[in-house]
This record gives structure tokens, C-alpha cells and sequence, in this order.
């Protein structure tokens, strides 16, 4: 395992979540059509999943493509969807090197029909691993995860098998998309934008953000290894102080 020698092996995040922005205006800055930043973001992909793997962080959540991102041009969504699939099917036997296992969030039936079927495969092919959990959110957004799982609660109310006073965070946590998986301790904003762009809106209630200025293609190891440092030198305090936490 190629570890950082300055990070500190017991205080590694263990899901570090990533909204992946900046890919056209680089390519812009290069005179170069918005494909062509997101063909280099997928390089950066590339990257940092496998640092990530190295580093022993469980899950890497990756923002790949919003539910906003629909109202884009056909042509860019047509190409974003192409890349995704040359994606997953070119980084299958990685994935299976490296002991990742693939998982989504979004609203996965939007996507085109070959697109959820590479999905669907990859992730059966990659079931059994037990590394590095690689979370795709794709065709997501936040408010519409919160919806859907307040339907999906209401029905079970409306079906008697469950009272609405039984409803807490835990239930409503475990009918999020991302059900199962723990709450991001880190999350990154690349491309210089401060905002979240309805990404986990739920659950980042605690996450602790970094903005990066970093275009999404220039984001490497370096840049990476330098925002797991920067969470390691941060107080989590959880609405304690900081005297409690140092006296435990
Ligand atoms: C992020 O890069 C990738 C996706 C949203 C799919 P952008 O395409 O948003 O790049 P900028 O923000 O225009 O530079
Ligand atoms: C957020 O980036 C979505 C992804 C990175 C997939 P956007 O570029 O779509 O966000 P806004 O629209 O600028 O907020
Ligand atoms: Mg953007």
C-alpha cells in the first residue's frame, strides 16, 4: 500500500464525497470544446480512486452527473452519458485488481438503457469485493432523494406498517439512495464554486467541506492527498466544545 508518509493512517475519512466541477471551464481556458475537460476529468477519476483505495477510505462518493444536468444541451448530456459507459467498461478489471465495489445513488432510471445495463453489470461483477466502495451519483439530486423517501415512508404509514411517530433519522436515513452507506466526513468541491448544488444534502449535515480552487482536471494525487491532510488537522466538534473533546 503506497501510503502518504505525512497522513496520519488512523484518522483517514471514511467517506469522502466529491462534486467534481470545473471540467468545462478548463477546457474552455484551453480553447477546447466542454467534452474534451470532461474526457481530462475522467483521468482525474482514475486518480483518485485509486488513491483512495491505497489510503483504506471505504467509500468514495463520487458527483458525476446532476439531476440538473438534464436541462444541459443534448450534445454535451449525449457525451457525458457516452464517457460514462466507455468508463465503467474500460475500468471493469481495475475495479476488480483493486478490490473496489461499485455502487450508485440517483435517479438511475433516467439514464439511457445501455447506460443502466453497463451499471447494472459492473456492479453485479464487482459485488463481492470488499475494498474501496466506489458510490456513482448519477442523475441525482438531493431534494429529489429527501422525496422519494418521504413517499416511500408514507406508503408504509398508509399500509399500517408503520406509525408516523416512529419515524426518525435512522428511518429516514434507510430510505435515502444512499441507505447503508455512513454519512460523508469529507466533502470536496473542485473548480472554485462555494455551493453544494444539491448534493447529500442530508447527509453532509456534519461533513466538513473543502472548496477547492482546483479545476476538476487538475485535480490529482497531490491535490487530493492535500485535502485529506487539510481534514486531518480539523476539530470535529459536534456541537461539543473543544475542551470536552481533548479531556474525552
Ligand atoms: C462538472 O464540470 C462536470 C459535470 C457537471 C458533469 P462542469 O461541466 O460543470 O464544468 P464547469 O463548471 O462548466 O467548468
Ligand atoms: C454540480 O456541478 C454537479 C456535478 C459536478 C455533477 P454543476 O456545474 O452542475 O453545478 P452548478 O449548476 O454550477 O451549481
Ligand atoms: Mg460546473
Amino acid at each position: 500500500m503506497a501510503q502518504h508518509k505525512e497522513i496520519d493512517p488512523a484518522r483517514i475519512p471514511r467517506h469522502v464525497a466529491i462534486v467534481m466541477d470545473g471540467n468545462g471551464r478548463w477546457a474552455e481556458c484551453r480553447h477546447q470544446p466542454r467534452l474534451f475537460g470532461h474526457r481530462a476529468g475522467v483521468e482525474s477519476v482514475q486518480e483518485v480512486v485509486t488513491v483512495a483505495a491505497d489510503l483504506g477510505i471505504q467509500v468514495l462518493t463520487l458527483y458525476a452527473f446532476s439531476s440538473e444536468n438534464w436541462k444541459r444541451p443534448q450534445a454535451e448530456v449525449g457525451g457525458l452519458m457516452s464517457l460514462l459507459k466507455t468508463f465503467l467498461v474500460r475500468e471493469l478489471d481495475r475495479m476488480l485488481q483493486n478490490n473496489v465495489r461499485l455502487s450508485c445513488i440517483g435517479d438511475l432510471l433516467r439514464l439511457p438503457a445501455d447506460v443502466q445495463e453497463t451499471l447494472e453489470q459492473s456492479i453485479k461483477a464487482t459485488a463481492a469485493n470488499n475494498g474501496l466502495i466506489l458510490n456513482l451519483a448519477l442523475s441525482y439530486g438531493g431534494r429529489a432523494e429527501i422525496t422519494q423517501a418521504v413517499q416511500r415512508i408514507g406508503r408504509l404509514c398508509q399500509a399500517g406498517e408503520l406509525r408516523p411517530d416512529d419515524i426518525d433519522e435512522e428511518v429516514i436515513a434507510d430510505h435515502l439512495y444512499s441507505a447503508g452507506l455512513p454519512d460523508p466526513d469529507l466533502l470536496i468541491r473542485t473548480g472554485g464554486e462555494a455551493r453544494l448544488s444539491n448534493f447529500l444534502l442530508w447527509q453532509s449535515s456534519y461533513a466538513e467541506i473543502l472548496f477547492s480552487k482546483v479545476m476538476w482536471p487538475d485535480f490529482r494525487r497531490e491535490a487530493f492527498v492535500d485535502a485529506i491532510l487539510d481534514f486531518q488537522r480539523r476539530e470535529r466538534r459536534f456541537g461539543k466544545t473543544g475542551a470536552q473533546l481533548r479531556t474525552g
